[in-house]
C-alpha cells in the first residue's frame, strides 16, 4: 500500500462523514489586512540579499532524497518546490526554511486537477454538467484531500479556451466558450480555496489555441479576439482570487508568452491588475533558447524578468543567472523587486507565515471517503451526454430484452487518463458490467464479451465471439474508450475518428442487426460521422472517474435521466476543426450552394453543436419575453422563457441564452452565449426561467482591447442547445 492511500484510510477512518461541511472559504482580505502584508514585504524585502531574492524566485521540482535541496532551501536559495506528495518529504522541507536565515515558507505546488485521491471526471466533463456549483464541490474534495499531505497550491484550474479537439489538452479545461469558461474558471477558483488550497490560473494565454492543434506550437490572436474569447476566464479566475498565474509555453503572435512583457505585464498585471504571481510553465524560461528569442540561459532570464515572469518553475534560470544579469546592469534591481514582492506577498496572503496579518492558514479538516465520493457520483451522472437516441433505445428496461455488454472498457476500473499526482494509489472502483448487472433485474440477461485486449482497445482479444455474443441479445451496450496515452499534454491528434479496431468491431456488431447503445469514453470530442449513424444512442461518458461507472450504469438502466450538455462541438471531420458555434458570418452564409462558405466534401454544420444533449423526456420552450424592446448603454433587460417537460419521465435541462448583434463596427459572432439555467421537471411540469441581460454584457473589445459598448439591434435565441430556434430581438439605443 503506497503512503497516499495509507494516509486516507486513517483519516477516514478518523473522520466523521460530517466534517466535509466545514469549508474554510478564504475571503478576500480587507484592505487594512493588504496594506498591512505590504508593510511586512517591505520589511522583509529590505532585510534580503539579493542570492535570498533570486531564492524566493527559485521553483524547481523536487528530487528526493536530496540534501543539496535541503542545503539550498536552509541558504534561502529555493523558495518554491513542485511535487511534493509525501507530508514527511514537505515536514523536511519545511523545517529546513524554518532553518534559514528569514525562515521564509515555501509554496508546496503540485497538479492536483481532477483528483488527488479519489477520482473525479474530467474538467471537461465538469463544463458538460453546466452546473458550476459541481465543479466547486468537485475542487473543494480535491483540494482538501490535497492538503491533508502539505501542499498549499495547485496548478489549476486550467481554462484555456480552445476550439481545437486535436489539441489534447481540451480535456482540462471548460470548452470552447468564454461565457461558460469563465463561470467554471471562477467556480473552480472558490472550490480549490474553499478546501484548503491556493490556486494557479493556466495557461495564460493563447495555449488553446496553438496552430494546427500541434501541442506547444504558437498562436495567432488579434487584440479583439484575445479580449472576447481567451482572456474571459483569466479575468474571472482573478475575480474569485486566484493567488498565481502560469504563464503559457508558447509564442502568441510570435512572442513566447513568456517574454511577452505585453501580455504579462501590461493585459495581466496592469488591464486584468493581477496583483498576485506569475509563474512560468515547466522550464519556459529555459526553452525561451529554443523558441529562438535568447541566445542562451542568462539571456532568457533577463528576457522572462523583464516580461514580468516571477517564478522559475524548473528552468533554473533565476537561479544560476539573475544574479550575474543585475551585476552585469542588464536587469533593474526593482525587476527582482516587484518579482519577490508579489511572492511574498502571496505568501502572506495564504497565510503561510505564523504572523500572517490575515491570520495562519488553516488546513480544513479531512473528510471521508464516502463523502468525496458521493460528490464525484453526482458530478459524473450530470456530466453525461446523450448526443443521440432513436427510438427511445436507452434506458435499458426489461422491454429491452436480452443485453449484450460489449467492450473490455466495461471490465475496467481504470481512470484512463491523464494527471493524478504521481504514485498516488486510486480508490477501489466499480467496473460498468458489475454495475448493470447490479441494476438490471434477475429476470434480463446480461450478455458480455470484452472483444478487445485491453480497456482502450488497440487489439482484439475475440472479435467473433463479440458478434455471436451481440446476436444472441436484443440490444448490444458497446463500449470505447478513446485511446489511453491520447489525452492530456502532448497528445494532439490528427484524426478525430474512432480507431481502426473500434470500427472494425462497430461495423462488425452493426452487421448483427441488432439496436446499438454506444458508450463513448473520451477526453476530448471526437469526429463521429459514419459511426454515430451506425448507432441507435450515443452516450458521451468522457473519463467518468472513481464513481464514474457506477454512474452510467445508473444512466443507463434510467435510474437517473442524462442531463450533460456539449461545451465543445463535436465536428463532422477533423478538416473542419476548429469549428464552433460562434463563429463569426461570412460574406456568404451557407446555403448549400457551391459560392457560399463551406466545404464541396463536407457540410459546413458540426455533427453535434455546442450545448447539444438528450434526457429520456422531452422538453418544450414557449412564451419568450423580453421586458423591453429598448434599453441604453447602461441599461438591462429581463428575458423570460417557459420551458415545460413535454415527456412522461422526470429530467434537468439547460435553458441557454444566446445573442447576436446584427451590426456593429466589427462582424460579431453568430451567437454568443450569455446565460444558462439547469433545471428539473417533472412530467408536464413548467417552469418560468429568468435571464437579466445588462448592456454592459453586450460589450466587446476594439482593436486596442477596449471594450465597447455598439448601439445596435440585438437577436436573442434561447432553447436547449446554440440551435436554439425561440427567437426574438431588443435595440440598445444610443448615438
Ligand atoms: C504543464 C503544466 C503543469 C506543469 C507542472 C507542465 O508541463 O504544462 O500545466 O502544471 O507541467 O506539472
Amino acid at each position: 500500500m503506497r503512503f497516499g492511500l495509507f494516509l486516507f484510510t486513517v483519516i477516514a477512518s478518523l473522520v466523521p462523514p460530517a466534517a466535509h461541511s466545514t469549508p474554510s472559504t478564504r475571503p478576500p482580505l480587507a484592505r487594512a489586512i493588504e496594506a498591512e502584508i505590504e508593510a511586512k514585504v517591505t520589511a522583509l524585502l529590505g532585510q534580503m540579499t539579493l542570492e535570498e531574492k533570486v531564492g524566493q524566485l527559485n521553483f524547481p521540482s523536487y528530487a528526493f532524497p536530496s540534501e543539496p535541496q535541503i542545503e539550498a532551501v536552509k541558504k534561502g536559495r529555493i523558495g518554491s518546490l513542485l511535487n511534493v506528495a509525501h507530508p514527511d518529504h514537505v515536514r523536511l522541507f519545511e523545517e529546513a526554511a524554518q532553518a534559514s536565515r528569514l525562515k521564509i515558507p515555501l509554496l508546496f505546488a503540485i497538479d492536483s486537477i481532477h483528483s488527488f485521491h479519489v477520482a473525479f471526471p474530467t474538467p471537461i466533463a465538469w463544463a458538460a454538467t453546466w452546473r458550476p456549483e459541481l465543479a466547486e464541490r468537485a475542487t473543494e474534495a480535491i483540494a482538501q484531500e490535497t492538503a491533508q499531505v502539505g501542499v498549499n497550491l495547485t496548478f489549476a484550474p486550467m481554462i484555456d479556451i480552445s476550439r481545437d479537439p486535436r489539441w489534447g489538452r481540451v480535456i482540462e479545461g471548460a470548452g470552447e466558450d468564454p461565457y461558460l469558461a469563465s463561470a467554471f474558471s471562477a467556480a473552480r477558483v472558490r472550490g480549490y480555496h474553499k478546501g484548503g488550497l491556493a490556486t494557479s490560473a493556466k495557461h495564460f494565454v493563447g495555449y488553446g489555441a496553438p496552430e494546427g492543434g500541434r501541442e506547444y506550437n504558437g498562436a495567432q490572436i488579434s487584440m479583439p479576439e484575445l479580449f472576447d474569447r481567451y482572456i474571459p476566464p483569466f479575468q474571472a479566475a482573478v475575480e474569485a482570487g486566484t493567488e498565481t498565474v502560469m504563464a503559457s509555453f508558447n509564442t502568441v503572435n510570435g512572442v513566447p508568452v513568456t517574454a511577452n512583457r505585453l501580455l504579462i505585464t501590461d493585459v495581466l498585471k496592469g488591464r486584468l491588475g493581477f496583483d498576485g504571481l506569475v509563474m512560468s510553465d515547466f522550464a519556459a524560461i529555459k526553452e525561451l533558447v529554443n523558441h529562438g528569442v535568447a541566445g542562451d540561459l542568462s539571456e532568457a532570464a533577463a528576457k522572462a524578468i523583464r516580461a514580468g515572469i516571477d517564478l522559475d518553475m524548473e528552468g533554473k534560470a533565476y537561479d544560476t543567472h539573475l544574479a550575474e544579469n543585475v551585476h552585469a546592469g542588464r536587469v533593474a534591481m526593482a525587476d527582482i523587486d516587484a518579482a519577490v514582492r508579489r511572492v511574498l506577498r502571496v505568501k502572506y496572503r495564504m497565510g503561510l507565515f505564523p504572523d500572517s496579518p490575515g491570520g495562519a492558514r488553516k488546513v480544513p479538516p479531512p473528510i471521508a471517503e464516502a463523502a468525496v465520493r458521493k460528490t464525484a457520483r453526482t458530478v459524473a451522472r450530470e456530466s453525461f451526454v446523450l448526443l443521440k437516441n432513436s427510438g427511445a433505445t436507452l434506458p435499458i428496461t426489461p422491454q429491452s430484452g436480452t443485453i449484450a455488454l460489449i467492450g473490455a472498457a466495461a471490465l475496467s476500473t481504470n481512470d484512463h487518463s491523464w494527471y493524478g499526482p504521481a504514485g498516488l494509489e486510486k480508490p477501489v472502483t466499480e467496473n460498468l458490467r458489475d454495475a448493470l448487472q447490479a441494476r438490471i433485474g434477475k429476470s434480463q440477461k446480461l450478455l458480455f464479451a470484452d472483444a478487445f485486449a485491453d480497456p482502450c482497445g488497440q487489439a482484439f482479444a475475440d472479435k467473433d465471439k463479440a458478434v455471436e455474443t451481440a446476436k444472441a441479445a436484443d440490444l448490444i451496450v458497446l463500449v470505447l474508450a478513446e485511446d489511453c496515452a491520447v489525452s492530456g499534454e502532448g497528445a494532439s491528434r490528427t484524426d478525430l475518428r474512432l480507431s481502426s479496431v473500434h470500427t472494425e468491431m462497430l461495423d462488425a456488431l452493426a452487421k448483427a442487426g441488432k439496436p446499438i447503445a454506444l458508450v463513448l469514453e473520451t477526453g476530448r470530442p471526437l469526429a463521429l460521422t459514419g459511426a454515430s449513424e451506425k448507432v441507435a444512442s450515443l452516450l458521451i461518458a468522457w473519463h467518468p472517474g472513481t464513481e464514474g461507472r457506477t454512474a452510467l450504469a445508473e444512466v443507463l438502466t434510467g435510474e437517473i435521466a442524462p442531463s450533460g450538455k456539449l461545451p465543445m462541438t463535436f465536428p463532422r471531420s477533423v478538416g473542419q476543426v476548429p469549428i464552433s458555434y460562434n463563429d463569426l458570418p461570412t460574406s456568404r452564409p451557407s446555403t448549400g450552394d457551391r459560392f457560399t462558405t463551406g466545404y464541396v466534401d463536407e457540410k459546413p454544420t458540426p455533427l453535434y453543436p455546442f450545448g447539444h444533449g438528450l434526457s429520456y423526456t422531452t422538453f418544450r420552450y414557449s412564451g419568450l419575453k423580453i421586458s423591453a424592446p429598448e434599453m441604453g448603454r447602461d441599461g438591462q433587460v429581463e428575458i423570460r422563457v417557459d420551458v415545460q417537460n413535454t415527456g412522461s419521465r422526470a429530467g434537468q435541462e439547460v435553458a441557454q441564452l444566446y445573442t447576436h448583434q446584427l451590426v456593429a463596427s466589427r462582424s460579431r459572432p453568430l451567437q454568443e452565449l450569455k446565460g444558462f439555467k439547469k433545471i428539473g421537471l417533472a412530467p408536464g411540469e413548467k417552469e418560468t426561467v429568468r435571464f437579466m441581460l445588462k448592456a454592459s454584457d453586450l460589450a466587446y473589445h476594439d482593436d486596442e482591447g477596449k471594450p465597447v459598448i455598439e448601439p445596435g439591434r440585438f437577436k436573442v435565441f434561447v432553447g436547449g442547445s446554440s440551435a436554439a430556434e425561440l427567437e426574438g430581438a431588443f435595440q440598445i439605443s444610443g448615438p
